[in-house]
């Protein structure tokens, strides 16, 4: 790719910043053609806690929790809302919360993102990815080639922790069946989690996301990578072109090109 070409991307993702001292500069690493086969899906390796940071979310009894979850025969999103309830008290969390978020975009979405829980603004709003985290995906998705209206979008609890706390173990496991569910209908080529509680959470482990980000793995028919959370890009930027190689493998497997301005 010409330098040229990857500066213009790179401005699409807000990288500018952290690319303009090495305009001069071609990245090290070019990104993978879009008819680039993606490296083969795995799945997870066996936990290795002795460098795995803390997590909320314990070890899996058995391989994986959701394995043995069998699909819903024609189970569709709106079931799955209605099945959630108007005023779902199955867990603490509906305590703080002004109202539940479901989740949001094209129900045949070839690419479903996933994050960690409702913030303050969507909270407010009812939409996840609203406030400054959701404008930087929106960014990202937009680098794809794609809009926000062609992704789902949803997160791991649909409700608001308070103080935008970790959610818990036990709110993630009470609600992540909502989330199987709806990954289960949407059935996506490819699922993109955000941060450590999305990735960890479907791939039932407690290792760092670092240790597995950027790699393929197979969930229940799609195939899934992991990638930092938007919020931690806002705080960490210069991770921005570590998730960019990330996305830019993801847009291989949907046989997309970087937008052209
Ligand atoms: N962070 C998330 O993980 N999800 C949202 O919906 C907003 C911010």
């Amino acid at each position: 790719m010409r330098a040229e070409a990857w500066l213009e991307y790179a401005a699409d993702l807000g990288l500018d910043p952290f690319y303009r001292d090495r305009a001069r500069t071609p990245p090290a690493e070019a990104p993978p053609s879009v008819a680039a086969a993606p490296r083969p899906a795995r799945n997870i390796p066996e936990d290795r806690p002795r460098a795995a940071p803390a997590s909320p979310i314990s070890p899996p009894a058995s391989a994986s929790l959701f394995e043995s979850t069998e699909r819903i025969e024609g189970d569709n999103l709106d079931r799955i809302r209605q099945d959630i309830g108007p005023d779902c008290t199955r867990c603490k969390l509906c305590k703080g919360r002004t109202q539940i978020v479901f989740g949001t975009g094209n129900p045949g979405a070839a690419l479903v993102f996933v994050g960690e829980g409702p913030g303050r603004d969507e909270d407010e709003q009812g939409e996840p990815f609203v406030g400054r985290a959701g404008k930087l995906l929106t960014q990202m998705i937009e680098a794809m080639s794609l809009r926000r209206e062609d992704v789902y979008i949803c997160n791991v609890v649909k409700c608001r922790p308070p103080e935008n706390r970790l959610p818990e173990k036990d709110e993630i496991a009470t609600c992540s069946p909502f989330l199987l569910r709806q990954l289960d209908v949407i059935h996506p080529k490819a699922i993109c989690c955000l941060g450590s509680c999305a990735a960890q959470t479907l791939l039932q482990t407690t290792q760092g996301i670092s240790r597995f980000r950027g790699e393929w793995f197979d969930f229940r028919g799609s195939k899934l990578i992991a990638t930092y959370h938007p919020a931690y890009l806002l705080r960490n930027p210069n991770a921005k072109g570590e998730v960019w190689k990330d996305l830019q493998k993801v847009m291989a497997v949907l046989g997309l090109q970087p937008r052209r301005r």
